[in-house]
């Protein structure tokens, strides 16, 4: 079967594992991934982060460690499956780092935290495709439509993602709290209109909550070309982030996951443990301020969200930040990359006759 087609390729398996930064999708994750015929997807958020020069010069560390990572997941995949690699328009740099990712040995760049208006202008390689990430289908049809007023093109395909994602919301801290944010479905459904709109057939891809086979089956049989998953994959041997912050998942309940305010400016998802505890009664000022975030003041920032999200990525999983989509707490025990995706691709086919 092939699926998500764009420049001439396709995937083989409907999945993207989505970007998760700090540190949580590397070459590792993404490279199994990638050789079970699914995408795997580098996050471009600091992957320097173990580099001895990172404090001193984290734009030269995160590029030099992103041509490891891209190379240790080209070898572990054989060949087979796609690579991607994420960034965050909120990031510091972005129009630095997406030029230089641009010239990188990927299959895509997928960008989001943020609507990414000028990528085409910063990555001139035809070879590497460009997705957005939206979370509504005004923002498909804005995008949609400056991308073509201004550089004669459209994304290769489009991620739609919605409230029950990890990492950063693209929905209201308001909307999130009062449960009227718009849904996954009725999101997918503005989008399709949009392109409609615009007698356009791009491909969409649906993330934030799909967990099983048959959530996979369902997004393909009203109209998807893939699905994006990351929670799931937290819990896997092959997920570079440390044991500790995947049994942090595996040990939570529905009601230790909750929302939390990013220095980014965006609502975020996460679990309650001490850090989150602490940050939401004190200001914790950064110790080393390496200038990630566009929207953070350093001086007033409530917390410093590469401290945290790097201690939780190596293992001080009660003095940092563990990002998670709404279903992290049904994870219970760590499997192999091609476990998983076996056994989604049984549920799907199961779910589709
Ligand atoms: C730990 C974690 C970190 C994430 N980091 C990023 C990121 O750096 N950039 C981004 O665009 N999305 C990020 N995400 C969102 C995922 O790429 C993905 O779209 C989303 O979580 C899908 O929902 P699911 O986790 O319910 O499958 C992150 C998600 C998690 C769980």
């Amino acid at each position: 079967m092939s699926y998500l087609q764009f420049k001439g390729k396709h995937l083989e398996v409907p999945i993207i594992q989505g970007g998760m930064g700090i540190g949580v999708s590397l070459g590792n994750l993404a490279g199994h991934v990638m050789k079970e015929g699914g995408m795997g997807v580098i996050s471009a958020a600091q992957p320097g982060y173990r580099d001895p020069n990172f404090k001193r010069d984290p734009f030269s560390s995160n590029i030099k460690a992103l041509r490891e990572e891209i190379k240790k997941a080209r070898l572990i995949s054989e060949g087979n499956g796609l690579l991607g690699v994420n960034i965050m328009v909120a990031g510091q740099h972005y129009d630095r780092y997406a030029q230089e990712i641009g010239n990188m040995d990927i299959d895509v760049i997928i960008s989001g935290a943020g609507l990414p208006l000028e990528l085409p202008s910063l990555v001139k390689n035809e070879q590497v495709a460009l997705a957005p990430i939206v979370s509504s289908g005004k923002a498909a049809y804005l995008l949609c439509r400056r991308w073509f007023q201004r550089y004669m093109r459209y994304p290769d395909f489009i991620v739609i993602e919605g409230p029950e994602a990890g990492g950063h919301l693209g929905f209201s801290w308001a909307d999130l709290k009062s449960h009227s944010e718009q849904k996954l479905e009725d999101i997918f459904e503005d989008c399709k209109k949009a392109l409609e709109d615009l007698g356009q057939n791009i491909p969409l891809v649906v993330a934030g909550g799909i967990y099983s086979g048959s959530d996979i089956a369902s997004y393909l049989k009203k109209g998807a070309a893939a699905v994006q998953m990351a929670t799931r994959f937290i819990a896997t041997y092959e997920c570079d982030a440390h044991d500790r912050f995947k049994q942090a998942l595996i040990d939570s309940s529905e009601s230790d996951i909750e929302f939390v305010i990013s220095p980014s400016g965006y609502p975020g998802r996460a679990i309650v443990n001490d850090f989150v505890k602490l940050m939401r009664t004190q200001r914790i000022p950064p110790l080393h301020c390496v200038n990630c975030l566009k929207p953070c003041n350093p001086p007033t920032t409530p917390y410093c969200i590469t401290e945290a999200l790097i201690n939780s990525v190596s293992g001080d999983v009660e003095h940092g930040l563990i990002f998670t989509g709404s279903n992290g707490y049904r994870l219970n025990k760590i499997v192999h990359v091609k476990e998983l995706i076996d056994e989604l691709m049984n549920e799907m086919q199961v779910a589709m006759r």
